[in-house]
C-alpha cells in the first residue's frame, strides 16, 4: 500500500463528544489522548516516516481558563508517562509552535521529550502546540525582512523552497494527507502554506471514536488516489 510520507491529523470532536454523553468537555480530551496514542503506535508501526498532530491551536488559548488548565496538564502529563512508548517505538519527538507561550514546566517537558528521543530513527512524531499557520507565515515573513534589512538576503533569493525553508515546519515535508475528524470541512488555521497539495480526507467521526480501522480505510483510499500536482493524469503518471 502506498502510504503518506506525512500524515498530518486535526483530533476534532473532544468536547462534542463527551457533551453528548453528559460528561465535562475535560473528559473528551481525555478520551482524546488515548486515542492519539493509540494512533501514533499504528502509525509507527506502519512505518509512517512523519506524523503531525494539531493539539493546540493559536485560537484554543480562548477556551475557558479551567479547559485550557487541563489541557496543558494532559499534554504534560501524557508526554511524561509515554516517553518510554516513544522510546520502545524508536519515535523521535518534534514541536512546532510558539512554545514561549505555553506554561514553564510544560514548555520543559516539551523540549526534555524532544532532547531524550533526539537519536532516535524511526518515525518524526511532531505536536503543533499553539501553532497557528498564519502565526507561522507571519513570522516567516518577519525573519526574511530581518535577513534582507542585514543583507544576508537579496530580493530575487526569495523562492518557494526559501519561504519553506524559513517556516517552523521546514524539518518535515509538506503533507500527503491531512484527516480531520468530526465532520467539520475547514482547515482552520492548519499547516496553511504547506497543504497546497495535500489530500484532504474529513471523517465524520469525532476524535474520541476514531479506531485504527478508520485509520486503515482512509489510508487504503490515499493509496487508491491520484496525485496529479496540477498535472494532467499521464504526466503525473509517468515516473
Ligand atoms: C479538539 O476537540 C481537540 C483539542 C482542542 C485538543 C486536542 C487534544 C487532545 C486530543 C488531547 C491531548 C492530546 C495529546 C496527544 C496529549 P474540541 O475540544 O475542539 O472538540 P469540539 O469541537 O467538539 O469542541
Amino acid at each position: 500500500m502506498k502510504l503518506p510520507r506525512h500524515l498530518a491529523i486535526i483530533m476534532d470532536g473532544n468536547g462534542r463528544w463527551a457533551k453528548d454523553r453528559r460528561h465535562s468537555r475535560v473528559y473528551g480530551h481525555l478520551r482524546g489522548a488515548k486515542i492519539a496514542k493509540t494512533v501514533i503506535e499504528d502509525c509507527a508501526r506502519r512505518k509512517i516516516p512523519f506524523l503531525t498532530l494539531f493539539a493546540f491551536s493559536t485560537e484554543n488559548w480562548f477556551r475557558p481558563l479551567e479547559e485550557v488548565a487541563f489541557l496543558m496538564h494532559l499534554l504534560q502529563r501524557q508526554l511524561r508517562r509515554e516517553t518510554q512508548t516513544l522510546m520502545k517505538n524508536d519515535i523521535r519527538f518534534q514541536y512546532i509552535g510558539d512554545l514561549e507561550r505555553l506554561p514553564p514546566e510544560v514548555r520543559a517537558v516539551v523540549l526534555e521529550t524532544v532532547e531524550t528521543t533526539a537519536d532516535n530513527k524511526g518515525m518524526v512524531l511532531t505536536f503543533a502546540l499553539s501553532y497557528g499557520g498564519r502565526q507561522e507565515i507571519t513570522a516567516m515573513a518577519r525573519e526574511l525582512v530581518r535577513q534582507v534589512k542585514n543583507g544576508l538576503l537579496e530580493e530575487e533569493d526569495v523562492d518557494e523552497a526559501l519561504v519553506s525553508g524559513l517556516l517552523a515546519s521546514s524539518f518535515l515535508p509538506d503533507p500527503d494527507l491531512i484527516i480531520r475528524t468530526s465532520g467539520e470541512s475547514r482547515l482552520s488555521n492548519f499547516f496553511l502554506w504547506q497543504s497546497a497539495y495535500s489530500e484532504i480526507e474529513f471523517e465524520a467521526k469525532p476524535w474520541p471514536d476514531f479506531e485504527v480501522n478508520d485509520l486503515e480505510r482512509i489510508l487504503t483510499a490515499f493509496s487508491q488516489r491520484e496525485r496529479r500536482f496540477g498535472r494532467t493524469s499521464e504526466q503525473a503518471l509517468r515516473p
